[in-house]
C-alpha cells in the first residue's frame, strides 16, 4: 500500500487536504472541467494562464477566467507577466479574484508571450522572476507559487538556480515541468532533474510531464519523492485520473470507469456544467475539443467526434450521447 504518498500539502499558510493537482491548461481548464475533475477527486486546481496585463487593465474577458465553480472552495490563480511593474499595476485586480493561491507561469512556451519575457522567457532571468513574486509577496498573504521548467534548452539546464531565487523571492511551492521550453511537450519529461529539485529544497514541489495515468502518478512519486502530482494531458478527457490514483494510492478498488457508457455520461455532465457556466451558445462552440477527448482512442469514436464537430445545440448533443449511450 502506497498511502504514505496520499497526504496534506501545506502552501505557506494554506493546507490542501490532498496531493493530486489539476494542471493549469489553457484552452481547457476552464470552470466546468475544473468542476467536473473536483467532483472526481482533484485535490486543487489552477485557472487556466491569466494575463497579468489584461488584469492590471481590468479586462471583463480575463476577469471571467479567474472565477470559481460552485464547487470550488479553492483556487489558484495563474498568471504570466514579464515584470515586477506589471505585478505591482495587477495586484489590485488580482486580489479581487480572492485566490487561495498565486501562482507565477514560468514556463509557457508560446512565442508570443516568450517575446513579451513572459512565461518560459523567466528561466533566462531568474532574478526577474524573483522580484516578481517578492513584489506579489510584498503586498499580501496570499502564497505565492511557481511553475517552471527544467531550463530554457538542453544547453541552458538551470532549474536548481531558479528554484533557489524563486524561494528567496518568497515562493512556497514549486511545481516543476520536466522539460525545456526547447522541448515544449514532445519527448519523455525529465523526473531525475524532479527527483533531483525535490532533494534539494524545504518547500513543497509537485511534479508535472508524463503522468497519463495512475500508475504513472504513483510512480512519480516513489521514484522522485515529490510531494503531489500535477495533472495535465492525463487528465483531458479523463477526470477519472484522480479518483483512479487516489485509490491505488490507498489500497482501495477503483469503480470500473473504461467503459464508454460511463465516459459519454461524464462527457454529458460536462456540457450541462460549461452551459450553466457560459450560456448554450457559447458552451455549445467551445467545448468540441473537451468533450471528443472522452472518446480518444475508444473503437468507433471517430463517428463519434465527426457529429461532435458538427453540433450546435445542447439538443443536438444530446441525441448524439444518446445514441452511442449502451451500445
Ligand atoms: C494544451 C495545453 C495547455 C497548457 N496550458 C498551460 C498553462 O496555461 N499554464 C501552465 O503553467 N502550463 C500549461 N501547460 C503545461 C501543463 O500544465 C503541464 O505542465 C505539461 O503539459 C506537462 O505535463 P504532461 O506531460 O503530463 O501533459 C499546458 C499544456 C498543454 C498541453
Amino acid at each position: 500500500m502506497n498511502n504514505q504518498h496520499f497526504k496534506s500539502i501545506n502552501i505557506g499558510n494554506v493546507t490542501i487536504k490532498g496531493n493530486l493537482f489539476l494542471a493549469p491548461l489553457a484552452g481547457f481548464t476552464d470552470k466546468a472541467f475544473r468542476s467536473i475533475c473536483i467532483d472526481h477527486g482533484a485535490s486543487f486546481t489552477y485557472s487556466e494562464m491569466v494575463s497579468a496585463e489584461a488584469l492590471a487593465r481590468k479586462s471583463e474577458k480575463t476577469k471571467k477566467l479567474t472565477e470559481r465553480a460552485e464547487n470550488e472552495k479553492l483556487l489558484g490563480i495563474q498568471i504570466f507577466l514579464p515584470d515586477a511593474d506589471t505585478a505591482k499595476r495587477a495586484i489590485p485586480e488580482l486580489l479581487r479574484t480572492n485566490p487561495t493561491v498565486i501562482d507565477i507561469n514560468c514556463g509557457c512556451p508560446v512565442p508570443k508571450v516568450v517575446k513579451n519575457g513572459a512565461g518560459s522567457a523567466l528561466m533566462r532571468t531568474p532574478e526577474v522572476a524573483k522580484e516578481i513574486i517578492k513584489t506579489i509577496t510584498g503586498e499580501t498573504d496570499i502564497p505565492v507559487t511557481v511553475k517552471f521548467r527544467t531550463g530554457w534548452d538542453l544547453d541552458s539546464i538551470n532549474y536548481l538556480h531558479f528554484a533557489e531565487s524563486a524561494i528567496k523571492g518568497g515562493a512556497s511551492l514549486l511545481t516543476m515541468h520536466g522539460r525545456t521550453r526547447s522541448q515544449g511537450y514532445s519527448g519523455e519529461a525529465d523526473w531525475e532533474s524532479i527527483k533531483n529539485l525535490k532533494s534539494n529544497f524545504d518547500v513543497p514541489v509537485v511534479g508535472s510531464g508524463n503522468i497519463f495515468s495512475a500508475e504513472d502518478a504513483v510512480k512519480m512519486m516513489e521514484t522522485t519523492g515529490v510531494d503531489g502530482v500535477l495533472f495535465a494531458r492525463g487528465a483531458m478527457g479523463n477526470p477519472f485520473i484522480f479518483e483512479r490514483t487516489k485509490n491505488l494510492l490507498l489500497g482501495n478498488e477503483s469503480p470500473p470507469i473504461d467503459s464508454m457508457d460511463i465516459k459519454i455520461q461524464t462527457a454529458w455532465e460536462h456540457i450541462s456544467k460549461a452551459v450553466h457556466y457560459k450560456g448554450e451558445q457559447t458552451a455549445c462552440r467551445e467545448i468540441k475539443k473537451q468533450l471528443c477527448s472522452y472518446t480518444k482512442g475508444e473503437k468507433g469514436s471517430a463517428a463519434l467526434r465527426n457529429k461532435i464537430v458538427r453540433a450546435e445545440t445542447l439538443k443536438d448533443y444530446k441525441e448524439i450521447f444518446e445514441e452511442y449511450l449502451s451500445l
